[in-house]
């Protein structure tokens, strides 16, 4: 048998791989001796992490690393199967409570990751006749959950609550309004209280909390706690904040057994491991009691932002992500080029990512670094970009 369609493919391929290197945009892995560390190194250099997503510095901290061990040894490897077959074990059913407690729901709903709780959300709450209304800005995982449900997608210009209301007034479909707490690229946070004003009565609202749960709020319990509202479904992840990975959907109980019984994602795939579950509740123990970490955030930030405001390029945030602006991909790649030069590993985001001309460094500052890392990070910037003019 003969497949004539089979050159297509390879002939795509190479034309997409192509295009990509020709726009100075291909990706590549990159291999990291304690990628999970503020240092790390690569091929015997030494480098401080201001990339990672790792806020709390929680990946590697050895109280995690020994409530995972503790974990393995009480539930052994993996789960064995999905959570309705015999993949759900007591751990699993501790930190959902753990969850619920904290953040104050009936029911948290566990997954594999964020990328697929928010695919099984949209996919599984969305009929033909509704309307997702989502920001502009926000993840991959929700545009295109969106873009692929029964459901009519409309955006909202980023944090614009005037353009919200005019797509919440439009029809009376139902309708489900979907936003990050902060924004993962621009650092900044979603009008919460002003957005739930809006839709009151109208839409439901959904906050993927994936960069605020674990900074923001008392406790650590998110953007919405520090808007002093309460979203009707929170995403919550696990591979931020948490130091982990995995993520919960924090709702009521009727929409909790819904996403038990249909959420695709959760019933036909295998559960996390328990042991993991168990790590994941001494985290969320940890993120509650350990404010220290928020603290030393505050500290971080202050001394990043006394040293760069005035500089063309710096956004203001209140938190750990710290966008600094350079426009080109290439610029953005020749400077992150030269931070690695002064011990600094910094990403570059680039288009697709980020819009045309607002490439830039995506720096973040853990509860890892010292005052010292930040300074002299601040100092190798501010000396790399006068050299440039
Ligand atoms: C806002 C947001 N939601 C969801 C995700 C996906 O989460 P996960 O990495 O657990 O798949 C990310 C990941 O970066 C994110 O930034």
């Amino acid at each position: 048998m003969t497949f004539s369609t089979m050159p297509a493919f390879n002939s795509r391929i190479e034309q997409a791989l192509a295009a990509r290197k020709q726009q100075g945009l291909s990706r590549t892995l990159q291999v990291l001796q304690g990628s999970n560390k503020v240092r790390f190194e690569q091929n015997g250099r030494q480098f401080v992490n201001f990339s990672s997503n790792d806020y709390l510095g929680l990946a590697a901290d050895p109280e995690l690393v020994k409530a995972w061990q503790v974990g393995l040894d009480k539930y052994g490897c993996g789960s064995g199967a999905s959570p309705l077959v015999t993949g759900f074990n007591y751990a699993h059913q501790a930190l959902e409570q753990e969850l619920c407690q904290w953040l104050g729901y009936e029911r948290a709903v566990l997954f594999g990751s964020g990328f697929s709780a928010n695919q099984a959300l949209l996919f599984t709450l969305l009929n033909k006749d509704d309307v997702v209304i989502q920001d502009k800005l926000n993840h991959a995982s929700l545009l295109e959950a969106g873009l692929l449900s029964a459901a009519t997608m409309k955006r909202f210009r980023h944090n614009d609550i005037k353009h919200l209301n005019q797509l919440l007034n439009a029809d009376s479909a139902a309708k489900l309004v979907v936003t990050e707490g902060v924004f993962s690229m621009d650092g900044d946070q979603a009008p919460l209280a002003q957005i739930q004003h809006s839709i009151e009565g109208k839409a439901w609202l959904t906050v993927d909390d994936a960069h605020g749960i674990g900074i923001l709020g008392r406790k650590g319990a998110g953007s919405c706690d520090a808007a002093g509202i309460k979203a009707d479904i929170l995403v919550a992840t696990f591979g931020k904040a948490f130091g982990l990975s995995g993520a919960a959907i924090l709702c009521n109980a009727s929409v909790g057994d819904y996403l038990t019984q249909f959420a695709r994602h959760h019933v036909y795939s295998t559960a996390m491991p328990p042991s993991q579950a168990h790590a994941l509740t001494h985290a969320a123990q940890m993120i509650q009691s350990q404010q220290w970490r928020r603290d030393k955030l505050v500290e971080l930030s202050d001394t990043y932002d006394a040293m760069l405001k005035d500089l063309p390029g710096y956004m203001a945030t209140d938190t750990t992500i710290k966008p600094f602006v350079l426009g080109s991909a290439a610029r953005t790649l020749d400077v992150a080029e030269q931070m690695k030069q002064s011990g600094c590993w910094m990403t570059a985001i680039r288009p697709p990512t980020v819009p045309q001309g607002s490439a830039r460094l995506r720096i973040t500052l853990t509860a890892s670094h010292q005052v010292a890392h930040v300074q002299h990070m601040a100092e190798s910037l501010l000396r790399c970009l006068e050299e440039q003019t």
